[in-house]
């Protein structure tokens, strides 16, 4: 995508390869912010371990079937990141236009402030250069305030899904809207 800026405030774009390493650890750091006291710590280090090195953010950043978008602040820090997945859905996601959010990511100093949402904006703009017609995510079932934020994004949820976090195979709402 070319640079979305869609407020003045935060400026939107695509990542590149450099911006990998920033990413590990920012995907790290934030999941593990968000969802370190309902796990283990052997689970959280296991799944933290899987899914987050500089290795594997330079391979999804060059994967074609992935799109990674970073928000940044105006004095250049990373605030937020969004991936969309074009390459899979699950058999309840009854289109083969869709596009899975597969990660969405706000820094906790800028939950509530309307970045989510910028965020959100952009996601659907590069779906739709996709040719997407809906996009679709899972959430954890226990994360109260992110199903809420996405019902207010227009998702509704259409079943359920196994996301295993380290061995911990856990449900997550399946959540479908129309672009
Ligand atoms: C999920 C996330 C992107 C949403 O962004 P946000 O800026 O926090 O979202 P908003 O504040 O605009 O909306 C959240 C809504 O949930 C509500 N909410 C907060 N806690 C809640 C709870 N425990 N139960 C129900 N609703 C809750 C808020 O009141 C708000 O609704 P309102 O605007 O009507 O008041 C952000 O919280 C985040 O990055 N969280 C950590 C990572 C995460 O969970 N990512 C999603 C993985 S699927």
């Amino acid at each position: 995508m070319n640079h979305f800026a869609p407020r003045a405030d935060f400026s939107i774009r695509a990542a590149t390869l450099a911006d990998a390493e920033s990413l590990a650890e920012f995907g790290a750091r934030t999941f593990r912010e968000a969802f370190a006291a309902d796990n283990t710590a052997e689970d959280m280090r296991l799944h933290l371990a899987s899914a987050w090195s500089p290795q594997l953010q330079r391979a999804e950043i060059a994967n074609p079937a992935l799109d990674t978008l970073l928000a940044f602040t105006a004095d250049g820090f990373l605030a937020a990141f969004a991936q969309l997945r074009a390459d899979y859905a699950p058999t309840q996601v009854p289109t083969e236009r869709a596009i899975e959010l597969k990660r969405f990511y706000v820094d906790s100093p800028w939950h509530g402030t309307g970045l989510a949402r910028e965020l959100m904006a952009a996601v659907e703009h590069q779906a739709r250069r996709r040719g997407a017609r809906e996009l679709w995510l899972g959430v954890w079932e226990r994360n109260p305030r992110a199903q809420a934020f996405y019902r207010k994004c227009g998702f509704e949820k259409i079943g359920t899904q196994i996301f295993v976090v380290g061995t911990d195979p856990q449900t997550d709402h399946v959540m479908l809207r129309k672009l």
